[in-house]
């Protein structure tokens, strides 16, 4: 099924929800939809972010879209692979409109040392497989100023000076992301590693970190393919790191 405007998967647009996340869920729990079937906000009165926290973005000037997986051939413990190849199709996409950019593991996208892309991916779980996905992104395309305490935020706009369609860069983000899942389903886990890794942030050079011990200066290493970075600090020491254990120092 393709939507009748040109959009490559079912497309949903509404003007205001308070999620597209929570949208989205919703309408799957009432009614079956197709995989890859995407809902588009211009507004979302509670947009949510990672750790609890809101996700700024004003009315009609970004791209918040959410859209629906089924991935029931892969385990739970490899949910990792998800966050990359979406990560992958979204940099990719804004390649097209600026240099610059990069995904901050695990998976927030970036422009130099500013946010442009955040996702939130919530799984739904059948034993050890993952039975749904929902993946929920949030794009600063044409905003031109922030004002939540969000860190480092930075918009398209503010990168190139022009306005863009939201509509047209989720249509060419989906595109992307149902040729990376086919990857996946080919099990090209190695394929989707390696092009994950060249697109990291501060993949070269030694940089500032903080985990429970304090802050410090390292290089990254690698991803592991379960989603552990592996850094090795000035002494030379290896140290791996899950989610949330390690923030990223912007003093360097
Ligand atoms: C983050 O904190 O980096 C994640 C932000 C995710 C925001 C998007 S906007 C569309 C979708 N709906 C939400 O409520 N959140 C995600």
């Amino acid at each position: 099924m393709h939507s009748p405007d040109g959009f490559p998967v079912p497309l949903i647009r509404i003007r205001e929800t308070n999620s597209t996340n929570l949208y989205l869920n919703h309408l799957c729990n009432e009614t079956v939809q197709a995989e890859f079937t995407t809902v588009i906000s211009r507004y979302q009165t509670a947009g949510r972010g990672q750790r609890g926290n809101s996700w700024e973005s004003e009315d009609g000037k970004n791209l918040l879209f959410s859209f629906v997986l089924y991935p029931g051939f892969l385990e739970a413990k490899r949910q990792f692979l998800l966050s990359q190849i979406i990560s992958l199709a979204i940099k990719e996409t804004l390649d097209v409109y600026t240099n610059d950019i990069s995904i901050k593991w695990p998976n927030d996208i970036y422009w130099k040392d500013k946010k442009i892309c955040g996702m939130l991916i919530e799984h739904n779980l059948a034993g050890s497989y993952i039975e749904r996905s929902i993946a929920g992104i949030g794009i600063n395309i044409n905003q031109q100023q922030f004002f939540s305490p969000a860190p480092n935020p930075v918009s398209l706009w503010q990168i190139t000076g022009k306005e863009e369609n939201p509509v047209e860069i989720a249509s060419d983000i989906m595109q992307r992301v149902q040729e990376y899942y086919r990857l996946l389903r080919q099990d090209a886990v190695e394929q989707i590693g390696v092009r994950y890794q060249k697109s990291l942030f501060r993949r070269n050079g030694l940089h500032s970190y903080k985990d429970a011990e304090g802050e410090f200066k390292a290089a990254i290493l690698r991803v592991e393919p379960e989603g552990r970075l592996i850094l090795k600090d000035e002494s030379g020491k290896e140290r791996g790191y899950m989610f949330k254990e390690i923030e990223f120092r912007f003093t360097d």
